[in-house]
């Protein structure tokens, strides 16, 4: 019997051999496999929830985190799980499956799940919470959607899934290496029970997609069975030094045409990686503000991790140089001030006053760069390329969300000003209740590059002895 069908599922091809269905799939698979919506959209509102959750635990620690490179990860992934948030939400909303309930949690267990993470009470058991067990669950949801949805029938899932994927695996990569230096064995022996009761938890929800079997098994909680108080007060790790020091203003250095641009670059580095306080204090307005449309979080946490993107350029700046910046006083005294003595809608109009005060041509963002090309430093120059064009970014952000919140962008200026100025008043104080002597580290760090550039120190430059006593950054004067 002849077998001759021209159109053999298992071998079908295109025109001249062309790619049939545009390479996405073969024909076998698009014709057997594929998920119906309803279940589709199960999978998303799953892994939409998780996101959600986890960008909640990441902005809830950043703050006290007091590892630098673990609050610099913690700002990246939340902005990664609050793009893909908005990124699946579109999704489940095209999927003909109102409610969409995108506000509530799709199964009990998977918010006890979060909420031991969340609860988390040391660095070590927030390390394996997140990155051993709720990222690997993201990680392999996304990979089996991917597997299990028809990539033609299903594309935009599809892509939203793919471009998620791309992201954690990064993440799971960097959850390797953070579980690796975090969590000793001692920890791992200490933290074995909470581990296990982890797993049962997810089991319980069917796993984090809900695909499993669900264990019947009640989950019980350990570290979330008291309320999550949220701490906002920054903390440093051990290599930030004397936190409250303001004894070298930056910007009355930078914005005197006096000096030359290249000890200015030291400025601009010091700027940069002082900037270690915005995400600190960006996360405790995040973190502050519930209610808010999806979109709010969205560009609020992109912004944070811009600001976290400056912070390691300034690291990246001095360690080209040779200079060790431990040696440096990076004052943590504007995110602890905002953070404790302001209410969030304050703390972001505070922001939103410096931001707008780095537009204008003179004094901002554009000088910070023209200082930064003239110095003939490279790194420095796309260092400030980038961080102004970050800054445009951000006076956006402000002006999309802050000022029709206020009424009008002159009300929100005079709103942060006066805000910002409630929370200057403790130089002083802080040197009497021996916080810190504000010793001047400049002349050290100068001796140092210029060292590392070959050069005499220039005497003028090396007696350089500003402080934030009387001037603000925003060169200011502090009112009392
Ligand atoms: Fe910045
Ligand atoms: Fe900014």
């Amino acid at each position: 019997m002849s077998t001759d069908n021209p159109m053999p599922v298992d071998h079908y091809a295109g025109y001249r051999g062309l790619p049939a269905l545009v390479g996405l799939m073969d024909m076998k698979s698009a014709s057997t496999h594929g998920l119906t919506i309803t279940e589709s959209v199960e999978r998303l509102k799953r892994l939409h929830w998780a996101l959600r959750r986890l960008h909640g635990i990441f902005v809830a620690h950043l703050a006290s985190m007091p590892i630098y490179e673990l609050k610099m990860a913690f700002s990246l992934h939340a902005h990664y799980c609050a793009e893909h948030v908005l990124h699946l939400a579109g999704r489940i909303r095209e999927m003909r499956q109102p409610p969409y309930g995108l506000d509530n949690t799709p199964h009990p267990s998977l918010d006890i799940f979060f909420d031991e993470i969340l609860a988390a009470p040391s660095t070590p058991a927030l390390i394996l919470g997140l990155y051993e067990h709720a990222i690997p669950a993201v990680h392999s949801s996304l990979e089996a959607l991917l597997r299990d949805t028809s990539r033609l029938f299903d594309h935009p899932t599809y892509r939203a899934a793919r471009f998620a994927q791309v992201e954690f695996s990064e993440i799971c990569d960097y959850a390797g290496s953070a579980v690796h230096a975090m969590v000793t064995n001692t920890d791992r022996a200490t933290l074995g029970g909470w581990s296990t009761s982890l797993q049962s938890i997810l089991a319980h929800a069917g796993g984090l997609d809900g695909t499993m079997p669900h264990a019947t098994a009640e989950p019980v909680r350990v570290f979330s069975a008291q309320p999550f108080h949220y701490n906002s007060i920054p903390q440093r790790d051990e290599r930030f030094i004397d936190p409250y020091n303001m004894g070298v203003n930056a910007e009355a250095m930078l914005f005197n045409p006096e000096i030359p641009a290249q000890p200015k670059t030291l400025m601009l580095f010091f700027k940069r990686m002082r900037e270690i306080d915005v995400p600190e204090m960006m996360s405790s307005i995040l973190a502050e503000t519930p209610g808010k449309p999806w979109e709010y979080y969205r560009d609020m946490t992109r912004q944070l991790w811009d600001e976290a993107r400056h912070a390691m350029m300034g690291e990246v700046g001095f360690v080209s140089l040779g200079i060790d910046w431990r040696a440096i006083p990076f004052n943590f005294t504007w995110s602890l001030g905002l953070n404790t003595m302001l209410e969030p809608l304050e703390r972001h109009a505070v922001l939103f006053t410096i931001e707008q005060g780095l537009m204008p041509k003179k004094n901002g963002k554009e000088y910070e760069w023209e200082v930064a090309v003239a110095s003939a430093n490279r790194l420095s120059e796309l260092i400030q390329d980038y961080d102004w064009a970050d800054e445009i970014v951000h006076a956006k952000v402000g002006r999309d969300w802050l000022v029709p919140q206020i009424g009008s962008q002159a009300e929100a200026l005079a709103f942060g000003d006066k805000s910002w100025s409630r929370t200057l008043v403790d130089w002083a104080k802080w040197r009497e209740d021996r916080l810190t002597d504000h010793r001047n580290w400049w002349a050290e760090v100068y001796s140092k590059a210029c060292e590392h550039w070959g050069i005499a120190p220039d005497p003028n430059i090396l007696a350089y002895n500003a402080t934030y006593e009387s001037l603000r950054p925003d060169m200011k004067e502090v009112s009392a």
